[in-house]
């Protein structure tokens, strides 16, 4: 078994896993038994058995193509459509992925998930004159950030190659059946893609969503697939007290019931960096509702151990952590002795920094609850395809169980919208001017 799950750390107090337990059991089972609110949004779960298995070679065979045709691929989405391809390629291939001398895909940049000006000047610069392609990908097809970042590299693909050469380096994720964007793939001819309907932006990572840029990257994504299989079957299990998703979804709810309202994900490896960023959007966008939620955060160390570390060891108690550690390096690195030893580092001469990372780990483990912070584990053997399909379950899984334990719908997000319709008012959409006098209104005070 790759991941585990450890809560010894947690500072539980006797009986309160018990007292837990039924929530937690009926919340399992509501999942299971897809009885509860957003039901129809669990194409996740068994999304290993159901996925198009001919769009699955598809997306192989595009990213063959891609990488035939071009150095660079340009991922544009935002949220749920391009964390996970982005947190997967990072957590495969490290944070220099994009760098590495004999990579065996092409570089892959993420664009449309702000509107700044200067990352996409930057982006631009990077790609230079060099062959590149682009994958759109956008469930509505009507949100503004990718729009406005494919309108501009769809206009440098055109002015590269003609419509028709554009038209071969162009790739659509979308609805099947709606928006925007469906639209103009159909009328431009763009190979398209689809977002499942069951499968919402944070959980349709391991769709064409993120599998074309991952596999255009350069990840093995059978490999995924068989991690996604593995995880699926594991976590069916029905016993609270041995299925991990379960254990640490029943932390997560005591701990919130004790007035822990914050879960600090904190890592150990920058290929995890990426990773934080996805968790957060997972758990954020599913539970924050109601004026409910445990608020996800994430923390790298030991870097942040020199920041934020002095706040988790001695400030306001308002949050539990969760170490994502990862026990095997993927290529050893060993701190070589120095005999003159003007560092003072001699006593770890010879020691892997991989040991050295884990002593900095138990070490910060022991400070932080002696600091009165408790602590879950979840260990991951190495970082691979195969870990990264099994741990985007295991979370997904884990913060089903826990949103409905929470009493919230899990799997909708109605309070993204709240900006978006100030934005639009904001910028003249029409259909939004009454707003727009209001929002204006209250902005010359601000
Ligand atoms: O989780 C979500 O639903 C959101 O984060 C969406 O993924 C994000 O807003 C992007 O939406 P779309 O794919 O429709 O452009």
């Amino acid at each position: 078994m790759s991941i585990t799950f450890n809560y010894a750390s947690a500072g539980l107090r006797e009986g309160e896993l018990e007292k837990a337990r039924p929530v937690i059991e009926a919340a399992y089972n509501t999942l299971k038994n897809k009885t509860g609110a957003g039901s129809e949004m669990l194409g996740w779960m068994d999304l290993c058995d159901t996925y198009d298995k001919e769009e699955f070679e598809r997306i192989k065979a595009a990213a063959r193509k891609i990488k035939d045709q071009s150095e660079v691929l340009v991922a544009i989405g935002i949220g749920g459509s391009y964390l996970g391809a982005r947190a997967g390629l990072e957590f495969s291939k490290g944070p220099f992925y994009n760098q590495l001398p004999n990579k065996d895909g092409v570089e892959v940049y993420f664009a449309g998930n702000n509107i700044s000006s200067d990352y996409i000047s930057y982006l631009f610069d990077i790609i230079g004159d060099r062959d590149f392609s682009v994958n759109v990908i956008s469930k509505s097809g009507t949100t503004t950030e990718p729009a406005v970042a494919f309108r501009l590299f769809r206009a440098r693909l055109e002015e590269k190659y003609g419509t028709d050469g554009a038209r071969e380096r162009i790739y659509v994720t979308t609805d099947a059946n709606k928006g925007a964007m469906l639209g103009l793939a159909k009328e431009m001819g763009y190979e398209r893609f689809v977002v499942p309907d069951a499968t919402g932006g944070r959980f349709s990572c391991l769709t064409a969503v993120g599998l074309l840029p991952m596999a255009a990257g350069g990840m093995d994504i059978d490999e995924v697939y068989r991690g996604l299989t593995d995880a699926t079957r594991r976590y069916e299990n029905d016993d609270m007290m041995t299925n991990d998703t379960t254990l640490y979804a029943a932390m997560r709810y005591i701990m919130m019931t004790k007035g822990k309202c914050v879960e600090i994900l904190a890592d150990y490896n920058p290929s995890l960096t990426m990773f934080g960023e996805w968790y957060k959007q997972l758990m954020a966008e599913s539970e924050g509702k109601e004026f409910k939620g445990v608020f996800p955060t994430a923390a790298h160390f030991s870097t942040d151990l020199h920041s934020i570390g002095q706040f988790i060891q001695d400030g306001a108690r308002l949050f539990f952590e969760t170490v994502l550690w990862v026990d095997q390096a993927n290529a050893e690195v060993t701190l070589p002795d120095d005999p003159a030893n003007t560092d003072g580092l001699n006593f770890a001469s010879g020691k892997s920094l991989q040991y050295m990372n884990e002593k900095a780990m138990n070490g910060t483990l022991l400070a932080h609850v002696d600091g009165g912070v408790p602590n879950l584990i979840i260990k991951v053997d190495k970082l691979s395809d195969y870990t990264f399909g099994e741990l985007v379950y295991f979370f997904w899984k884990a913060l089903g169980i826990s949103g409905y334990a929470l009493g919230v719908n899990p799997f909708d997000q109605p309070g993204v919208e709240a900006y978006k319709n100030n934005m639009f008012a904001l910028l003249g959409k029409p259909g939004y001017e009454a707003a727009r006098d209001d929002l204006e209104a209250r902005l010359a005070k601000v």
